[in-house]
């Protein structure tokens, strides 16, 4: 299984006229290219009719590469069903939760459920793979593209309720079961039988937050199978292939911890800068240094294991409206990143900007006149800089000693209530990750099946759903030494999203955080100053618990509203460790001093202290990447016992990249 590439790029032959193949394939490999990602949305070209499979043109794509001496990886293309598959059989369209279809036109027009289109794909999938199987050019495949990219919401069509019903069945058992979990005692929601629980569908008003939450579990559990289902054919016919999915970092529609099991590595698609229909504000377009270090962190977390890119920006993103274009050095910088986070191969999107359709304007290394402009020479220069290094440091994983508890069932819980218009849940695991960032403190991101003993700091923001295994796992974890930071609206609820009533809140957590809060405040249109013991002043935002303090020591207190006086923040010492409790969502400034505060008592030290700002540091093994974010170029003062391997020890250019390596001392 070769997967030992530097730098490929996505293509697509079939855009462009034949003539052109041999051009593009000694352009990549003159750029330095060693392998491409083709097919997965081409189900059209691949089987034009019904059962007649057309797989020469990849074929002679593969040919043309190969003499290039460039690898092939091949997408399914179950994200993009053709005409005729879809007038033959609408069904497999998906429908929106007010029942409504979707039409053809778009993309993941497809229900993953619907068992005729399973069908189709089974019988795609098995000639697809029969095909490529001893071809010696082709080493993995890619299955679908970005599951969960689709429309805005999840298929609800009748296929869909009836294995949502089978889900529930299997999970409850008895119809009575999943009455008692969803209380459906309120408003006589009661089912008499499960046939008769649907998908939560728009309603007259308000809808079970219970039941939104099997539902959002039970599809990504849906996509789950569906990626199953083709991984185990390719599988069989192909073992010496690696299979593998492009995620999308923060995306949530499926679990990706889950998501990852059956991949031999995942990918993911890293847009620094995203501008598609949905216009982000001016601000959104460029993604902050700190929230795309936490998007790699969890991507690499996802199976704990280095990576690939399988789609790294390589100039200006758009699709109706454009983001800025890329300042001369962001793009050697943006993929210096990913790797600094953990990728071991970049893949570029795209090869070509196209000339027709949707993503005209995404652009590629080469423009739509296909001939070489300021994209291509930075991403040449790039791959010459990084190429030799990312040998270097192929498999090195960083040695996070601080981790961060990422969960998609928190995540649904607050998609269904996120109490505060401008809170949401990755939203609030960011703001705590840039604390540390602040610090230059990698986290591992970490779901719930991990042990937490490999760390010595555990962030475990919103643990609003609780549960006794985990409530197990914290205490021992910090009995023995651990420091785990808690944060507001903690073990506020059951798995089941049922409000807990069998003590006040945070619930059996109090014991752990060594406090009680009867009471909380949503800061709507409002804030709260905060005050630490030694005067400094911060800001609470968005929400505030109110705790009453039992055994805790509060370390920053409220310093307006009726619970002036009340905690901010408390400390609390259990067994050999500390439990930080955290009440409100604060200001930058206050979060970095908690964060300092932590890796003082977890006695990390910050070895970068004297990073000027704006250049950030991330570490693979015994490697540092330093990368500048700003446009100016910054002094350096580095700790003794690093060298560059790649730039200079001095100085860092305008959205520059020093590589250091850690000598002994
Ligand atoms: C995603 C997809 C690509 C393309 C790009 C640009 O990451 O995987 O197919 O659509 O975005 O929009
Ligand atoms: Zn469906």
């Amino acid at each position: 299984m070769k997967t030992d590439f530097t730098f490929g790029v996505d293509y697509y032959p079939e855009h462009w006229p034949r003539e052109r193949w041999e051009t593009d394939a000694a352009m990549m490999h003159e750029l330095g290219i060693q392998v491409v990602r083709m097919g997965e949305f081409s189900w059209h070209k691949m089987e034009p009719v019904d059962g007649e499979y057309h797989f020469e043109w990849l074929d002679e794509a593969l040919e043309v590469l190969k003499k290039q001496g460039i690898k092939g990886i091949l997408g399914t293309p179950s994200a993009a069903p053709p005409k005729w598959l879809v007038d033959k059989y609408p069904e497999i369209l998906p429908v929106d939760d007010h029942g409504q279809r979707y039409h053809f036109g778009g993309r993941h027009h497809d229900c993953q459920s619907n068992p005729i289109y399973r069908g189709y794909i089974r019988r795609f999938v098995t000639a697809m793979a029969e095909h490529f199987k001893d071809n010696d050019n082709v080493v993995g495949w890619q299955i679908d593209n970005e599951f969960g990219n689709a429309h805005a919401g999840l298929c609800m069509c009748e296929s869909c309720a009836a294995r949502f019903r089978e889900w529930l069945e299997a999970k409850y058992e008895k119809v009575e079961a999943l009455n008692e979990a969803w209380g459906t005692y309120f408003w006589s929601q009661e089912y008499d039988t499960f046939g008769q629980v649907d998908p939560p569908y728009v309603t007259t008003v308000g809808r079970n937050p219970s039941h939104m939450l099997d539902w959002k579990r039970f599809c990504s559990d849906l996509i789950v199978d569906f990626q199953a289902m083709q991984a185990d054919i390719i599988r069989k016919i192909c073992p010496n292939h690696f299979i593998t999915h492009n995620f999308m970092g923060f995306s949530w529609k499926v679990n990706y911890f889950d998501l990852a099991k059956k991949l031999d590595f995942i990918t993911h698609d890293q847009y620094t800068m995203l501008s598609t229909d949905e216009w982000p504000a001016d601000d959104k377009i460029l993604q902050t240094p700190d929230f795309a270090a936490a998007t790699l962190e969890l991507m690499r977390g996802t199976k704990k294991a280095p990576f690939w890119i399988m789609e790294q920006q390589s100039s200006i993103t758009g699709w109706t409206h454009m983001a800025p274009a890329p300042r001369p050095g962001q793009i050697r910088l943006w993929t210096a990143k990913s790797v600094a986070y953990g990728a071991d191969t970049i893949v570029y999107f795209r090869w070509r900007s196209c000339l027709g359709g949707t993503e005209q304007y995404w652009h590629g290394i080469l423009p739509h006149s296909g001939i070489p402009s300021r994209a291509y020479r930075e991403i040449e220069g790039t791959i010459s800089d990084l190429a030799p290094v990312m040998e270097k440091i192929r498999g090195a994983m960083p040695k996070n000693r601080a981790a961060m508890l990422f969960s998609y069932d928190q995540e649904y819980a607050m998609q269904i209530q996120p109490h505060h218009p401008d809170l949401d849940y990755v939203g609030n695991v960011v703001s705590i990750y840039k604390g540390f960032f602040s610090h230059h403190t990698g986290m591992d991101f970490i779901s719930d099946e991990t042990d937490y003993k490999d760390y010595k700091i555990l962030a475990a923001p919103l643990q609003y759903l609780m549960t006794g295994e985990r409530l197990c796992k914290m205490e021992e974890f910090v009995k023995t030494g651990g420091i785990l930071l808690l944060n507001m609206r903690a073990g506020v609820k059951d798995e089941n999203n049922i409000a807990m009533s069998h003590r006040r809140l945070p619930g059996d957590l109090a014991d752990l955080a060594g406090l009680e809060v009867p009471e909380y405040d949503c800061l709507r249109g409002f804030t709260v100053p905060i005050k630490w013991q030694d005067g400094e002043a911060g800001t609470a935002r968005k929400w505030c618990d109110i705790p009453e303090l039992q055994g805790a020591e509060a370390i920053a207190a409220y310093d307006g509203e009726f619970y002036a006086g009340s905690a901010a923040i408390a400390k609390n010492r259990y067994g050999k460790g500390w439990v930080y409790y955290l009440a409100t969502e604060p200001d930058d400034a206050t979060m970095a001093r908690l964060a300092g505060e932590i890796l003082a008592e977890a006695g990390i030290v910050d070895d970068f202290a004297a990073l000027p700002t704006g250049v950030e540091v991330a570490f693979r093994g015994d490697y540092a990447f330093l990368m500048n974010h700003d446009a100016a170029e910054k002094h350096l003062d580095l700790p003794k016992g690093w060298e560059a391997i790649l730039g200079e020890t001095e100085a860092i250019a305008g959205y520059g990249v020093v590589v250091l390596e850690k000598k002994e001392a």
